[in-house]
């Protein structure tokens, strides 16, 4: 079962479920082994900073960055951690877009900011098709009757199919990422109708 949503993690609040680090470890090892390195990861909403430090201390052969409206109290203070300020949700945020456009960068972007379903929406049309995957936080599946997460902010009924500009998503580590309260998804070709 879920446990606390925040715990310490080198002096900062990480606001994850107690199990993130072993569950998203195993995402990352099945999503690389089945469609290639990703060689950057996008942080929307650092908080604290708990995350960010984590990704910048485990996965140092990877680009971090880190998107918030402030900056953490203390910098984060890694060299592959990059803070951004700025806003990902009213607005479609051209410094995270503009890190979504090398080819040969493929990218995971986390949406942990005001507004999660907002973020994977906005943001999933930006994606390179079939390579950069988009996860949202606080997401809880309703057919999973083991998983209550009191921080729910939505369920998977909510997320669209199609969201704007005919971006069409598929969801990708399905029992992986539900163990943390995270969905996950690819890009696949657009279908205009
Ligand atoms: C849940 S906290 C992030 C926790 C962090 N990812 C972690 O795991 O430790 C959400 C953060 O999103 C930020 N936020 C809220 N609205 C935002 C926006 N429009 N753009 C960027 N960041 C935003 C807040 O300032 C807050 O720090």
């Amino acid at each position: 079962m879920p446990e606390a949503g925040h715990f310490d993690y080198q002096g900062r609040w990480l606001q994850q479920h107690s199990a993130f680090f072993e569950w998203f470890e195993i995402f990352m090892i099945e999503e690389e082994e089945a469609r290639g390195p990703i060689h950057r990861i996008i942080e929307i909403g650092t908080g604290a900073g708990g995350l960010a430090k984590y990704l910048g201390n485990t996965w140092t052969g990877k680009a971090i960055h880190t998107f918030d409206l402030q900056a953490p109290s203390v910098p984060i203070g890694l060299s592959n951690v990059t803070q951004h300020i700025g806003d990902c949700d009213g607005t479609t945020n051209d410094a995270l877009c503009e890190l979504l456009l090398p080819s040969d960068k493929r990218c995971l972007v986390l949406c942990d900011g005001g507004n999660k379903l907002a973020e994977l929406s906005r943001y999933a049309p930006h994606l390179k098709v079939g390579v950069d995957v988009i996860a949202a936080h606080d997401c809880v599946d309703p057919e999973a009757g083991d998983f209550d997460w009191a921080w729910r902010e939505f369920t998977l009924e909510q997320v669209p199919y199609r969201t704007t500009l005919g971006t069409r998503i598929e969801r990708i580590a399905a029992g992986v990422l539900r163990q943390i309260a995270w969905v996950g998804y690819i890009r696949q070709a657009d279908v205009m109708v």
